[in-house]
């Protein structure tokens, strides 16, 4: 039992270390003080449907957090899809969940960054990308580029930290649903779910 806390107190920890070593190479891209709580990355997998046949598109995995929720839902680790940016995370992605579909680029351009998967229909989306650092037409076309790789009605979910939506409203194009506020992370955190039809 000793030996088990110890073992999970010194995974905490590297997790941890790992997170402020990305945010000294990259503060915009990282966007967080510490790692998603398990919490809050166990009610982001919530919306992912594990059943539907079609893969998961995860954006931002980060440390990982939110990626071992997802598998945790019981989504195939080869029926994840997980896009991170930084070079460092990605490596140690790879080697801590194999199977999964890391891709190394970026989440504004999938086209490319997704490369033979870019016409792929996803069951939906889980990112913890940071948005507010971007301008409010960049954000848009991001949400727009994801929507239309889910079908109509399935979910895109974001995480994001201050009090409003991070993407405007467009009711004619998609609808927001305030998801859950998450006290229990650092720093609380907001969930917003983003649908069309
Ligand atoms: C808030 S952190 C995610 C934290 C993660 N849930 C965790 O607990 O470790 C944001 C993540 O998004 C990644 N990221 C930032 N901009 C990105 C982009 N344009 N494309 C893909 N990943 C990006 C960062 O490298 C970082 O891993």
């Amino acid at each position: 039992m000793a030996l088990r806390l110890k073992q999970r107190f010194e995974k905490k920890f590297n997790e941890e270390i790992r997170f402020f070593k990305g945010m000294m190479q990259g503060p915009k891209q990282v966007g967080a003080i510490v790692p998603t709580s398990s919490i809050t990355a166990r009610k982001m997998a919530s919306v992912v449907n594990p059943h539907s046949g079609l893969p998961v598109l995860e954006l931002g995995p980060g440390t990982g957090v939110i990626t071992k929720a997802i598998l945790a839902r019981g989504v195939p680790p080869e029926k994840l899809v997980s896009v991170e940016y930084s070079e460092d995370f990605f490596h140690h992605l790879v080697q801590g969940y194999p199977g999964v579909h890391f891709v190394q680029g970026d989440a504004f351009d999938l086209k490319t960054t997704l490369g033979e998967l870019a016409d792929q229909t996803f069951d939906s989306v889980v990112s913890a990308v940071p948005l507010l650092n971007f301008p409010m037409e960049t954000r848009i076309r991001l949400l727009e580029d994801l929507l239309d790789r889910v079908p109509a009605g399935r979910p895109v979910v974001q995480i994001s930290y201050g009090p409003m939506s991070p993407i405007v409203a467009k009711p004619h194009s998609y609808h927001i649903q305030h998801f859950d506020f998450i006290v229990r992370n650092i720093p609380p955190a907001q969930l917003w779910i983003y649908r069309r039809g």
